[in-house]
């Protein structure tokens, strides 16, 4: 199956990605992640878009489709992928129907307010991109993360300004996605309220009915 999911920052799209990549066994291709990696091994890709990231603006067209465009040309990526944060422009969109059909849009859909909450108090691992949130998802011991007991990180675009930004980016450049995709009859709207877990399961009871009627 190949997936986009779409919503704004804080939708949980990450954390749903990583529970519908075990369940329905596709791997999960996150343009931020990857972003961030980059940044993190200090490649030439990480010091053009750091600046970028931070302030939570979005990093050309060209870069992003280019370093999609490789990946999805991985092997793991043959027999499906989730894509998350991608497309983010009605450009990225047209430069993907080039590279790959679609199945499914998944649009998470989030009130502003729970937004603000999920990603003020969202943490991570800085070395396994680990998903945390201080209220809904600590982690077992204070701070550190499971896995690697390295302390949690909180992103730099997580820093309330930024966030503020990231939604306004979303709504002028993302949101023309929402009907381009509802158009094509790819879109599907998800309540993305309720623990990971309900979110999970509503969207692949949603998947189904899609694949059935496909
Ligand atoms: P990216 O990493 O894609 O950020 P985003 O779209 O802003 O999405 P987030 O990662 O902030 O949120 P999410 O929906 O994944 O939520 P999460 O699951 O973490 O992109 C970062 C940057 O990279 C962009 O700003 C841009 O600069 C660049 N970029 C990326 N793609 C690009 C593209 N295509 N073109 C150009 N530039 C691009 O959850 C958030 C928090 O809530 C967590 O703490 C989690 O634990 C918690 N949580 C999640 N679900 C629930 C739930 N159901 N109940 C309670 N808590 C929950």
């Amino acid at each position: 199956m190949k997936l986009v999911f779409l919503g704004p920052p804080g939708a949980g799209k990450g954390t749903i990605a990583a529970l519908a990549k075990e369940s329905l066994s596709i791997p999960h291709v996150s343009t931020g992640e990857l972003f961030r990696k980059n940044i993190r091994m200090g490649t030439a890709l990480g010091k053009k878009v750091r600046d970028i990231l931070a302030a939570g603006n979005l990093v050309p067209d060209d870069v992003t489709v280019a370093m999609v465009k490789d990946r999805l040309a991985e092997a793991d990526a043959e027999r499906g992928y989730i894509l998350d944060g991608f497309p983010r422009t009605i450009a990225q969109a047209e430069a993907l129907a080039g590279i790959s059909g679609i199945d499914h849009v998944v649009n998470f859909l989030l009130d502003k307010e729970s937004i603000v909450r999920r990603l003020s108090g969202r943490r991570m691992s800085k070395s396994t991109g680990k998903i945390y949130h201080l209220v809904y998802n600590p982690p077992k011991r204070d701070g550190v993360d499971d896995e690697t007991g390295e302390p949690l990180i909180q992103r730099e675009d997580d820093k309330e300004e930024a966030i503020l930004h990231r939604l306004e980016v979303y709504e002028e450049q993302t949101t023309p996605l929402i009907d381009y995709y509802r158009r094509r009859g790819l879109l599907l709207d998800i309540d993305a309220t309720g623990t990971p877990d309900v979110v999970h399961a509503r969207m692949l009871e949603r998947l189904g009915k899609a694949e059935k009627d496909a």
